[in-house]
């Protein structure tokens, strides 16, 4: 694997080598040292999880890593983006993790002939992708189910423009999951064809082993959204909530908006920071591929 941009360029057989490798980094049955790679994180949209747990995973697997400040780069003085990946190549970086709000930058960068020696990670981009949230979730569910392929997954909240709704479609339709999507039909998206599409609550998180709860994408919306009427109908609350249903959420959480705040408290729940411990595994894992693709 020499990048990694989106989901949908990963086989099944790809996701599961992923899944393996992090759970050897999870058991300490693996250790990894590329003492000789250079890494470097360029976040152009603010990320907790994310660039952390990279940069934990970097430090895990003995590469050097550094931070890339686009506010105080020459991107301010009119470099473009092509110039800048260009010189940090020449200056040593092979890895370039990126988050982004273009859609396609980290792809179009890949497939630069130009940088051939450098290999490309996407943290995030635009509404497009967000590949290691995808594979990080998936790990987490079976590391708890074992089974991923009879259970049902219900996505709730703003999938119009959610990256991790994306990415996690694409990777559970590959796995053979039942997805369902539950959202107003202003937050619904473009329809993907295998999945089940509801805009009732109660209909959706019947027989439902997993809910995946996301936040609503204020940032990428221009219309007025009624929050309250948002609540009333598709907060997931203790009332509502199936009882022994699993609860994701990617983070970060908008409390009282998806999710009222005492769902926090329950057993439910606690996947969620297994989610972003979870993040350091699956992000070791690719790291690693990459690296081993470069022979770094
Ligand atoms: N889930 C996720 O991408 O969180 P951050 O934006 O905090 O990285």
């Amino acid at each position: 694997m020499k990048h990694l941009i989106d989901i949908e360029s990963l086989s099944v057989d790809e996701i599961n080598q992923i899944y393996n490798r992090a759970l050897e980094f999870e058991k300490g049955h693996r250790k990894a040292n590329h003492i000789n790679s250079n890494i470097v994180n360029m976040f152009f949209e603010n990320s907790t999880r994310t660039k952390m747990s990279f940069e934990m995973a970097e430090n895990k697997i003995n590469a050097k890593k550094y931070d890339f400040c686009a506010d105080a780069s020459s991107l301010n003085k009119g470099e473009d983006m092509f110039d800048t990946i260009n010189n940090l190549s020449a200056i040593g970086m092979n890895v370039f993790v990126i988050r982004h709000n273009d859609d396609n930058l980290v792809k179009e960068l890949s497939q630069k002939v130009y940088f051939q020696d450098a290999a490309f990670v996407n943290a995030g981009s635009g509404i497009y992708s967000h590949p290691t949230q995808a594979l990080l979730d998936y790990y987490t569910i079976k590391r708890h189910f074992l089974d991923v392929k009879d259970k049902t997954i219900t996505i709730v909240g703003d999938i119009a423009h959610s990256r991790v709704a994306s990415s996690n479609i694409a990777l559970l339709k590959k796995i053979g999951a039942k997805i369902r999507c539950l959202a107003p039909e202003y937050l619904t998206g473009d329809k993907v064809e295998g999945v089940e599409y509801y805009t009732d609550l109660n209909s959706a998180f019947e027989n439902t082993d997993i809910i995946m709860a996301l936040r609503i994408q204020k940032e990428r919306i221009q219309e007025h959204i009624n929050i309250d009427e948002y609540i009333k109908n598709y907060q997931i609350t203790k009332e509502n909530l199936p009882y022994a249903a699993f609860l994701m959420h990617p983070g970060p959480v908008n409390k009282d908006i998806e999710i009222r705040s005492d769902v926090l408290e329950l057993q439910n729940a606690k996947t969620i920071l297994n989610q972003a411990k979870n993040g350091v595994f699956i992000r070791m894992a690719v790291l690693d591929m990459v690296l081993n693709s470069m022979g770094l």
